[in-house]
């Protein structure tokens, strides 16, 4: 599977450095060539020797040590590799990269990688909660480095927590799925953009209190992920989710309906598509309670107001843009589904089915219909929400070009 593909391993100190011997073992299996540059803490976990036997490969650990070869060693690294896995990722080398410092061998290299690089981070469960590690985090994901785990459980300082390095065969198996699905993805959208709302809003009662849905966001987020590994200029629009936004994708945040339309009409008119995946909250308090309501032995009736329906305003504004709208419906999936497509003026609207095994809120698979306004329909099977990511990709740049032609 790994044939042919040289794979730069990069390796900082902590504990889970160990885990790296299998990671590299498993690699080359795989097929994979091995280049392997390790900080000097790393070399006090496992040591270089190791290393050079597990991968068969050269180890680097100094940067200026008798070079290897007669090109300048950090530059032609970088430029071998088709990719940079670090793993594990300590805090410390996760800050380094997110300002750009090169003040070892590994993050020279790294400033000088155009190749995907993805990072296992592994840490300390505090150390990674920390404010600091967190933004930095998001500032890598935002720049397209691809983040792997961490996973929770029992960590070597004894505290149990988020921290741990996801475990190597997990690590191996995202790899082999990068390549994988970069083979297979035969769609080109560089230059295009694309906007995506994902999560379930939330409307403020009070300081504390909120009326809100079930959705994970996990569809809106394999959407973005899946239009930016096909090379678009992604945006997203996210209501609170527990998820990482995807690599290479622009992320802004919102609460409530109203934040969320507001986001949107502001981005709408550069956009050439435009998903509209969140589940938006139709009513909202009419009033926000400034003070945390008391109760008071009583029955409480709330009074709401409707919000704003996002995608009926888009419909209604369009020039160019594509526009895919979704339904989460409990019955008469399709009717209903075909009624809303008109009533907002979408492309293509994909419905579900909520309630369904294997299909809706929290699943990581689905089970859609593609409605289109001429009637048509396409049926998908259960598939994860990443395959649906990408199988509406696919649709979507057909189903556009087909509209582009018809128009010219
Ligand atoms: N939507 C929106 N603004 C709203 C409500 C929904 O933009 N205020 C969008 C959703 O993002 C989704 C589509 O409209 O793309 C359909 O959402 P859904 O909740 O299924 O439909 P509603 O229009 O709210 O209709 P109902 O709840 O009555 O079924």
């Amino acid at each position: 599977m790994l044939h042919g593909k040289h794979i730069l391993l990069g390796i900082t100190g902590g504990i889970a450095a160990y885990k790296s011997a299998e990671i590299a073992s498993r690699l080359r299996k795989l097929g994979a060539k091995i280049s392997v540059v390790m900080t000097e803490s790393a070399t006090k976990f496992i040591t270089p020797l190791t290393m050079r036997s597990i991968s068969s490969g050269p180890v680097y650990t100094d940067m200026f040590a008798e070079p290897k070869t007669w090109n300048v060693e950090h530059i032609a690294l970088a430029e071998a590799a088709d990719l940079v896995l670090v793993a594990p990722a300590s805090a410390n080398t996760l800050a380094k990269m997110a300002f750009g410092l090169a003040d070892n061998f590994l993050s020279t290299v790294l400033l000088a990688v155009q190749v995907p690089i993805f990072v296992a981070p592994a840490m300390n469960n505090a150390m990674y909660h920390h404010p600091a590690t967190q933004e930095n985090l998001k500032t890598l994901s935002e720049r397209g480095i691809h983040i792997i785990g961490p996973d929770s459980g029992f960590q070597a300082c004894g505290t149990e927590g988020v921290g741990r390095m996801s475990e190597p065969h997990v690590i191996v198996e995202e790899i082999e799925n990068y390549f994988r699905s970069s083979a297979k993805s035969s769609v080109d959208l560089k230059g295009e953009k694309v906007l995506v709302t994902a999560g379930g809003t939330r409307e403020m009662l009070d300081p504390v209190r909120y009326l809100g849905n079930l959705s994970s966001g996990k569809m809106g987020y394999a959407i973005a992920r899946a239009f930016a590994e096909a090379g678009a200029e992604v945006t997203l629009v996210t209501a609170p989710t527990s998820l990482t936004p995807p690599p290479g994708v622009k992320t802004v945040q919102v609460v409530s309906a109203q934040e969320m339309q507001q986001e949107v009409l502001k981005l709408f008119d550069e956009q050439d598509i435009v998903i509209k995946a969140a589940a938006v909250a139709d009513y909202r308090p009419a009033a926000f309670q400034e003070q945390k309501i008391k109760k008071t032995g009583q029955g409480l009736i709330l009074e709401l107001v409707q919000n704003p329906d996002i995608l009926k305003s888009l419909g209604e504004k369009k020039t160019h843009q594509f526009i895919v709208g979704f339904a989460a419906e409990t019955q008469n999936i399709i009717e209903n589904g075909l009624a809303k497509m008109r009533k907002k003026k979408t492309d293509m609207l994909v419905v579900n089915d909520v309630t369904a095994e294997g299909a809706g809120f929290g699943s990581d698979t689905n089970i859609v219909s593609i409605l289109f306004p001429d009637g048509q329909r396409m049926d998908l099977p259960q598939m994860s929400k990443l395959e649906v990511a990408k199988r509406l990709v696919q649709i979507i740049t057909a189903t556009r070009k087909k509209q582009q032609v018809r128009s010219d």
